[in-house]
C-alpha cells in the first residue's frame, strides 16, 4: 500500500477516500477497531483501502519510504501514537501530522523524529468534511527531505485554485505548516465575526431572515464572494417545519478549540497587532458567558433605539474590516517567518487559501496578486488595490461603527479594525504620554524626538525636571 492513515474520524475517513480515489491505495488504522470494520464495509468498499488492526500490521504493509498520515486529536494523543509508532519505523520513513497541532509541538516533534533518522511533516489541512473528501487546502512544513516523496500525492488530493494550481505547497521547516494553518484559523475566526456583526446590525434594524439571506446571497456575487458568505446565506434561509428560522433557535454561546487563541498568543509574543482576530476570540468568550450576560441585561442600561442601517454601508464595513484583518494576519505570518527563520513566501500562502479551505474567497486572488506585484509587501494596506478599496469603503464603515455605538450594538471587530486603520495611518500617536508616565512612576526612560533613536533619557518629574541621558 502506498500510504498509511491513522485515525478514522470524519477528516481521516474522507482523506482516505480522497487518496484512494486518486490512485493511492491506503491502509487504515483506528484505535477502536469497530470503526475500521464499519468504514471498510461501508464507505470504503470498492476503494483500494485495506484495514490494519495494529501498528505492526500497518507498518508491515507499506512501501518504503513509508508514508503515514496521522488524523488524530491534537495534543497528547499525537505524542502517544508517535511513541508507539516510531520504534517500528526505518530511517527515511515519513510521518505526517494532518491535525490542528500547535506549531511549537510540531517543531519539537520534528527535531525528535529527525534525531531518530525519521522525517516529520506538520501539515495543516483545511476544508472540513467536504474539503477532505474532494480537495482540501494543504499547508505542509517540517522535514524538507520528505517533500519529494509527498508532493505528487498531496497535490493530487488538494483543491485546485481557479487557475488550476493545487492548493498545496511546501511552506518551510519545523512548525511552518502548522503555524500557517493556525493563522488561517485565526483569520477564519475574524471572518466569522465580521459576518456575525453584519447579521447583528441588520437583525437589530428589523430586517427579516429571508431579507438578510438575500442580502448575503447578493454580497456573495461581489467582492465578498466567499465560502463563509455563501454558507451564511444558506443558514439564514434555513427554516424549521413551523417556519421559524433555524438560526434563531441556536443558543448564542460560541465554542472554540484553541487555534484562534494560539494566533492571538503568538501575535502578542511577536509584537504584532492582530487586533481583529483578538476581538473575534474575545467575542466568542463573551458570548459563552451567557448566564452572566442574562443577569447583566436585567441591570445595565443602554440605548434602546432601533438602528437605521443601510445594508450597503454594512457591506463596506465588513469588506474594509476584512482587509484590515488580512493585513494583520499576513503581518503576523511575516514576523513569525522572520523570527523562526522559515522563509515563508506570503504570496504562496495566499495562493494556497484560494480554494479548498474555510476562508476561500475571491479576495484571496486579490491578495495573491498583491504579493505577486510586490513579494516583500510589508502590509496589504500598502497595495494600491487594497488602499483604494478601503478608501472607498471608509465612509460606510465609519457610519456603521457610529450607528453601532449610538444604538448600543456591539461591533468589536468593525471598531477594532477601524481603530487599527486610524492608528496605522497616524504618523503621530499619543505614546509620548505613555512613555512620560512610565518614566515618571518607574524611571523606565524615554527617547526624544530631538535626539537619535536608541538614546534614552530619564527626567526627575517631581523635582526640578532635570533630564539626564541613561
Ligand atoms: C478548517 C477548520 C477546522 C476546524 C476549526 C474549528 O480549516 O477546516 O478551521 O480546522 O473546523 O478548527 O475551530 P473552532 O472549533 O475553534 O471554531
Amino acid at each position: 500500500m502506498s500510504v498509511g492513515l491513522i485515525g478514522l474520524g470524519v477528516m481521516g475517513r474522507n482523506l482516505a477516500l480522497n487518496l484512494a480515489e486518486h490512485g493511492y491505495p491506503v491502509v487504515v488504522y483506528n484505535r477502536r477497531s469497530e470503526v475500521t470494520r464499519e468504514f471498510l464495509a461501508g464507505e470504503a468498499s470498492g476503494f483500494p483501502i485495506e484495514a490494519a488492526y495494529d501498528f505492526e500490521e500497518l507498518v508491515g504493509r507499506l512501501d518504503r519510504p513509508r508514508r503515514i498520515l496521522l488524523m488524530i486529536t491534537a495534543g497528547k494523543p499525537v505524542d502517544q501514537v508517535l511513541d508507539q509508532l516510531t520504534p517500528l519505523l526505518d530511517p527515511g520513513d515519513i510521518v505526517i501530522d494532518g491535525g490542528n497541532s500547535l506549531y511549537t509541538d510540531t517543531a519539537r516533534r520534528c527535531e525528535e523524529m529527525e534525531a531518530k533518522g525519521l522525517l516529520y511533516v506538520g501539515a495543516g489541512i483545511s476544508g472540513g468534511e467536504e474539503g477532505a473528501r474532494h480537495g482540501p487546502s494543504i499547508m505542509p512544513g517540517g522535514s524538507e527531505e520528505a517533500w519529494p516523496h509527498l508532493e505528487e500525492m498531496l497535490k493530487a488530493i488538494a483543491a485546485k485554485a481557479p487557475d488550476g494550481t493545487p492548493c498545496c505547497e511546501w511552506l518551510g521547516p519545523g512548525g511552518a505548516g502548522h503555524y500557517t494553518k493556525m493563522v488561517h484559523n485565526g483569520i477564519e475566526y475574524g471572518d466569522m465575526q465580521v459576518i456575525a456583526e453584519a447579521y447583528h446590525l441588520m437583525k437589530a434594524a428589523g430586517m427579516s431572515h429571508p431579507e438578510m439571506a438575500d442580502t448575503f446571497r447578493r454580497w456573495g456575487d461581489g467582492v465578498l464572494d466567499s465560502f463563509l458568505i455563501d454558507i451564511t446565506a444558506d443558514i439564514l434561509g434555513a427554516v424549521e417545519a413551523d417556519g421559524t428560522p433555524l438560526v434563531t433557535r441556536i443558543l448564542d454561546a460560541a465554542g472554540q478549540k484553541g487555534t484562534g487563541k494560539w494566533t492571538v498568543i503568538s501575535s502578542m509574543d511577536l509584537g504584532q497587532p492582530v487586533t481583529l482576530i483578538s476581538e473575534a476570540v474575545y467575542a466568542r468568550i463573551v458570548s459563552a458567558l451567557k448566564e452572566l450576560r442574562v443577569e447583566a441585561s436585567g441591570v445595565l442600561t443602554g440605548p434602546d433605539s432601533v438602528p437605521q442601517v443601510d445594508p450597503d454601508d454594512v457591506h463596506d464595513a465588513l469588506y474594509a474590516s476584512k482587509i484590515v484583518s488580512y493585513t494583520q494576519g499576513f503581518m503576523l505570518l511575516g514576523a513569525a517567518s522572520g523570527e523562526y527563520g522559515w522563509g515563508l513566501d506570503l504570496g504562496v500562502v495566499a495562493s494556497l487559501w484560494r480554494a479548498g479551505c474555510i476562508i476561500r474567497a475571491r479576495f484571496l486572488d486579490d491578495i495573491t496578486a498583491a504579493f505577486r506585484r510586490r513579494p516583500d509587501l510589508p502590509a496589504l494596506l500598502f497595495d494600491g488595490f487594497f488602499a483604494d478599496a478601503v478608501s472607498r469603503a471608509q465612509p460606510g464603515w465609519r457610519r456603521v461603527v457610529q450607528t453601532g455605538a449610538e444604538a448600543g450594538i456591539p461591533l468589536p471587530a468593525y471598531s477594532a479594525a477601524l481603530a487599527f486603520y486610524d492608528s496605522f495611518r497616524s504618523e503621530w500617536l499619543p505614546a509620548n504620554l505613555i512613555q512620560a508616565q512610565r518614566d515618571y512612576f518607574g524611571a523606565h526612560t524615554y527617547e526624544r524626538i530631538d535626539q537619535p533613536r536608541g538614546v534614552f533619557f530619564h527626567t526627575e518629574w517631581t523635582g526640578d525636571l532635570s533630564t539626564r541621558r541613561v
